[in-house]
């Protein structure tokens, strides 16, 4: 097939990877990719969506994959649909469920999906009103609109959530995202990252991931796109899973449906697991990064065919095959991640001798650029080890062994990806 990747990132570098290793052989061009996926394929640079969709046509593209969400939102998928293009990911219309937190919250209530008591408003004194009839501390407070994982507030007193409310609602901390805000009540559990591949009425769900997103050991420090990821974990168990099926995916795919916006694509369900009982945090409609970068090759069935059929309403004739193996990813970061810029740094990666290293594990490209051959950090998160193994702690030794291995100015990366899971099966 030719196949068309859109987005930069280290996800995006993981899927061309993954399809880069199928037996069947595959043309695959990024738009725009980053200074190391041009090695997997080609990179193309065309942004305007009718253009590039043209372009598809045109180069015969048979399937095309929408890694981050700012296209989803955009509509990019309704324009390549109006072109007769397969294309795997949802509608603008579907595409809210991340797009509007406000949106996602309203459908989860109307389809009875477990998620915590929240209101949605745009106007101070109604938020007020909600926080003083709160009973527990502390209170979660959310822009509506898109803020590249930086609009949720744990404010510590009510009047910390009311001062934040105040600032998201004047447009002084997130501008138009923040015009109208969902103020709700904190769930003290354990985090998952579920992911649901949907064709708008069937769906495979892939195994449970942990991403961690504090940019500091111990979950310290400010937020992060995510910092490493680990999958499947040991905190899930049958009837999680089971419950996941029957009262989150299906009720929202039928309810998609009902909203005549059908989901097709990847649901990314944000899941706090409170006394055994998964409640919805948030959804995405998009695979996580770095949670991508692992379940990437953890797929035994190839992953063109899984989202091709995903696009082409063919899911209930997959039957979806993932290794029996466990996978870790360490993210290692430019040094001002997540405060700011940080200087070009020229990327070195040791030769590997150790050939059961080199057979479980590998690199995966995020933040690069290329002057001739030489790889070059650019800033924020610069690549992703990850290894493999028949357990977490062989897969998470691999990984780190290969951070090892590579060196630029000022990396830094967390030491302890998959704590939890490890803690857990230390039990
Ligand atoms: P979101 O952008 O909605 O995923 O929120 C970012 C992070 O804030 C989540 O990954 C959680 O760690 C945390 N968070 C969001 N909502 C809640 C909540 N109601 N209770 C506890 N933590 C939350
Ligand atoms: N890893 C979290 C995200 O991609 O939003």
């Amino acid at each position: 097939m030719n196949i068309l990747i859109l987005g930069s990132g280290g996800r995006e570098y993981s899927i061309g990877l993954a399809i880069s290793k199928e037996k069947e052989n595959h043309t695959i061009y990024f738009m725009p990719g980053n200074g190391a996926t041009d090695k997997l394929g080609t990179n193309i640079n065309i942004k305007d969506y009718k253009e590039l969709a043209l372009w598809a046509k045109q180069n015969k593209i048979d399937l095309t994959i929408v890694g981050p969400e700012g296209p989803l939102v955009d509509g990019v998928v309704d324009i390549f649909k109006a072109n007769d293009l397969v294309i795997f990911g949802p509608s603008a219309g579907a595409a809210r469920l991340e797009g509007s937190k406000a949106y996602m919250k309203n459908i989860l209530k109307k389809y009875n999906i477990p998620t915590a008591a929240f209101i949605e408003t745009s106007n101070n004194e109604e938020a007020y009103n909600f926080i003083d009839s709160m009973q527990n501390l502390p209170i979660v407070v959310k822009a509506d609109g898109l803020c590249a994982g930086k609009g949720v507030i744990i404010a510590t007193s009510k009047e910390e959530a009311k001062e934040t409310v105040k600032d998201m609602l004047s447009g002084n901390s997130f501008g138009n995202a923040g015009s109208t805000v969902v103020v709700e009540e904190y769930l003290d559990g354990y985090e998952l990252s579920v992911f649901a591949i949907c064709d708008g009425e069937n769906f495979k769900l892939l195994p449970a991931a942990q991403d961690h997103k504090r940019v500091g050991d111990g979950d310290t420090g400010p937020n992060t796109g995510g910092m490493g990821a680990y999958a499947p974990t040991p905190l899930v168990n049958d009837e999680i899973y089971k419950k996941l099926e029957e009262r989150v995916v299906k009720p929202t795919l039928k309810g998609m449906q009902n909203e005549g916006c059908p989901f097709e694509g990847v649901l990314f369900i944000g899941v706090m697991v409170v006394k055994g009982e998964p409640i919805i945090l948030e959804y995405n409609v998009r695979f996580g990064d770095p949670e991508c970068e692992i379940l990437m090759p953890l797929l035994e069935t190839p992953v063109s065919e899984l989202f091709y059929k995903g696009a082409t309403k063919q899911l209930d004739k997959l039957d979806i095959k993932i290794k029996n193996q466990y996978g870790v990813a360490v993210v290692m970061a430019s040094k001002n991640y997540p405060y700011g810029d940080s200087e070009p740094a020229e990327i070195i990666v040791d030769e590997i001798h150790d050939e059961t290293l080199k057979e479980h594990s590998h690199i995966s490209y995020a933040g690069v650029s290329k002057e001739g051959d030489t790889l070059f950090a650019t800033g924020g998160r610069v690549l992703l080890c990850v290894g493999f193994g028949d357990d977490i702690q062989t897969a998470r030794n691999r990984a780190y062994a290969l951070c090892g291995q590579v060196h630029f100015a000022g990396k830094k990366c967390r030491t302890d990806i998959a704590y939890q899971a490890l803690k857990h099966v230390g039990k």
